[in-house]
């Protein structure tokens, strides 16, 4: 039996965010870049308003992975299904609110029960949801990946998040970085060393880190890693998992997008 330690941003901190806009930033470490508008179209910003009349506010990120299809962090939305009434995505190129969601949305758990598919993991923190509305034209969705995670051992990829630094809707962007994919070993290794406790890396998910650190926040989870664009992870987690931990060694955990690739095509093909 494996034992996840990692910690996966599971729990929605929405709520407790909304009143510390200030702390939402996207990423925090060295060398940290703003996305300029041509860059990273199909990151999304999921928003939602509580009442009709309010402005939405940005909860987390999510990608367009076809024109009509966002995958994000399926956490993100569970507790809140019945709390908002606007849900929109907003994408960077146009800076304006591209559609409104959702009439449907479907968790990996769901598609794998529908399938009769039986999950290796449980703990699937991974989701769709169509817009109404589809994204326009130049806006291109993400390359789903299909590279097998020890491929991407040792290689420089991009970390990349929405921002939000503060209540002034239009001053959302994204927020990236580069850092490097750990083999499972050194990954599991370095999360041991920090934990004191025996610790295994499911194979749904990459582990990243650089030095100088880029590190996730908590608000960063749906956002995606990227090798040369592809789509190859779904930000999930960190070891040790608090975002107030400091630990110079801390690991980013990411989901493998090449493991839900299944999944994504599938509703991407099938449900439009
Ligand atoms: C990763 O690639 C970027 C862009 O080419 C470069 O600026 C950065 O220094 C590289 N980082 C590492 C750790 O190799």
């Amino acid at each position: 039996m494996y034992l996840v330690i990692f910690c996966l941003f599971l729990h929605s901190l929405i709520f407790c965010d909304q009143f510390d806009f200030s702390n939402a930033k996207a990423l925090h470490g060295y060398n940290i870049q703003h996305a300029s508008v041509n860059e990273f179209p199909f990151i999304v910003s999921i928003q939602i308003s509580l009442q009709k009349e309010s402005a939405p506010f940005h909860i987390c990120t999510g990608v367009l992975v076809s024109r009509i299809h966002v995958v994000f962090a399926e956490h993100c939305l569970e507790e809140q299904q019945y709390k908002y009434s606007v849900l929109v995505v907003k994408s960077i190129k146009s800076q304006k609110r591209l559609s409104h969601a959702t009439c449907w949305m479907i968790t990996y758990n769901q598609w794998c029960k529908q399938k009769s598919i039986t999950m290796q993991y449980q703990t699937n923190d991974i989701a769709i949801f169509k817009l109404a509305q589809a994204v326009d034209n130049h806006v291109n969705p993400a390359l789903i990946s299909n590279i097998p995670n020890n491929f991407l051992y040792g290689l420089n990829v991009t970390i990349a998040s929405w921002d939000k630094t503060n209540y002034n809707e239009d001053s959302i962007t994204i927020n990236y970085g580069y850092v490097t994919v750990l083999t499972d070993s050194e990954c599991e290794n370095q999360c041991s060393e920090i934990l004191g406790e025996k610790v295994t890396l499911p194979t749904i998910m990459l582990c990243t880190a650089v030095k100088p650190y880029v590190l996730l926040n908590i608000e960063d989870s749906g956002g995606p890693l990227l090798y040369n664009g592809v789509f190859i992870g779904l930000n999930a987690g960190s070891c040790p998992c608090e975002d107030a931990v400091y630990h110079p060694r801390k690991l980013n955990i990411h989901f493998s997008i090449n493991y839900y690739k299944n999944f994504i095509i599938d509703i991407k093909e099938n449900c439009i």
